[in-house]
């Protein structure tokens, strides 16, 4: 990968044509070394977030072992690379094949499930193993979050009991685990789950072996300024405590958005301005799906080539992305000088999460295949404790 010391220099050196990739190295180390040394248990990178090789092989080294895995192709990726890597196979809803391919060829031994239905299947496929871990899904409310995934997922309280004393008498280890939703904007999603957690344990008349809290740790945008994320760890920690036998309990985590968000920015191009609606070259159908429905704000800056300068007033723009598609719209407002113009470069920051892993081809339109490498400070972060997150949030809109 190409090194830069900074976005202005790609501008300068190589200005793209199509959307470009940038990726921050010691950015995604210091997020991981913060879950490393902060969080009290075990720290599973969700590969979902972003499954490229250069983030897994960085995540691995930074020592996250463990990786939280949906499908068998994600297996396969990560097996590959990381031979020594540990699975948690967390889809609570697998294809029979992947469970056999995933036990027999790959050695998983971690699987989620939600249902009486999901434990036959993994038992059937892997008959009736012996070393099986098994994790029971609990249903949460998602009310802090952004973005839910209550629906989809999970047992309620008051059927998860039977299920967990079902699989106990399967499972070599056996483990809870529960996902607040993403982008989780208080502690206190994390200590409601655990009570839950804790209630159906103490219902269920069994002992457990694992807590997984999941993930949902949030990232920093503007105009959604989460808390220090050490307040989420001690919400966890206190809460994890109340177990009374929480000694002989694993506690885990599986973030995905806090490891990865800020280390990944996408550099693209104006294509046409019509007043405050710019036409860029990215979109929702490519890294900017959040930017659509979701209707996330992604920090933003314009970079012009030979730093030729300016204006210094800044106004609020919506993007359209370059499909032939209405809904390929990103409603803001990403603030940015009021001279911006076709031509213009702006980097589109915190998107190492969810960014590049969701884009398409679609109409013909994809990120440029190189990712370069920036040594300069992300756009936004959660993760530097001498500047304060209201300042950046000031700094981006001087
Ligand atoms: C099972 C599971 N674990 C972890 C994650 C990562 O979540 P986040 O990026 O919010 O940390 C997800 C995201 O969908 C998930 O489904």
């Amino acid at each position: 990968m190409r090194k830069f010391s900074g976005v202005g220099e790609i501008v300068d050196d190589i200005p793209p044509d199509e959307p470009l990739h940038i990726f921050r190295e010691h950015t995604l180390e210091k997020a991981a070394n913060f879950f490393n040394t902060r969080f009290k248990g075990r720290v599973c990178y969700a590969v979902k977030t972003n499954p490229q090789p250069h983030i897994l092989q960085k995540v691995y080294e930074t020592g996250i072992t463990s990786f939280d895995v949906a499908s068998i192709a994600e297996v396969e990726l990560v097996k590959n690379l990381l031979p020594n890597a540990d699975l948690y196979f967390m889809h609570t809803v697998k294809s029979r094949a992947a469970i056999k391919k995933a036990y027999y060829e790959y050695g998983v031994r971690s699987f989620s499930l939600d249902t009486v239905e999901e434990l036959e299947k993994i038992l059937g496929e892997t008959n009736f193993a012996k070393d099986l871990n098994l994790f029971v899904r609990l249903a949460i409310p998602n009310t802090y979050s952004e973005l839910t995934l209550a629906d989809k997922f999970g047992i309620n309280s008051k059927e998860a009991p039977a299920l967990l004393k079902k699989a106990r008498q399967f499972a070599k280890k056996l483990g809870i685990c529960f996902h607040v939703g993403s982008q989780c904007m208080h502690p206190d999603a994390y200590r409601i789950a655990i009570r839950t957690a804790r209630s159906v344990v103490t219902k269920s008349g069994v002992l457990i072996d694992c807590l997984d809290v999941g993930g949902g740790f949030p990232s920093v945008y503007p105009g959604m300024i989460p808390p220090q994320m050490e307040s989420y760890f001690i919400a966890i920690d206190e809460e994890f405590k109340k177990f009374k036998d929480y000694r002989s309990i694993e506690l885990m985590c599986e973030p995905g958005r806090a490891i990865v968000a800020e280390s990944g920015s996408v550099l693209v191009k104006v294509d046409l301005r019509k007043d405050s609606l710019l036409y860029i070259n990215d979109g929702t159908y490519g890294s900017l799906f959040d930017a659509g429905t979701p209707h996330f704000i992604f920090p933003v800056r314009l970079i012009r080539p030979n730093g030729n300068p300016y204006a210094e007033n800044l106004l609020p723009f919506s993007f359209f992305g370059p499909t032939c598609d209405t809904l390929d719209f990103m409603k803001g407002p990403f603030y940015l000088p009021e001279d911006v113009q076709e031509g213009d470069y702006i980097e589109i920051g915190q998107l190492g999460a969810y960014g590049r892993s969701l884009a398409t081809a679609f109409n013909g339109f994809k990120p440029a295949d190189e990712i370069v490498v920036t040594e300069d400070e992300p756009l936004m972060t959660m993760y530097e404790e001498d500047i304060s997150i209201q300042n950046q949030i000031d700094i981006l809109a001087a």
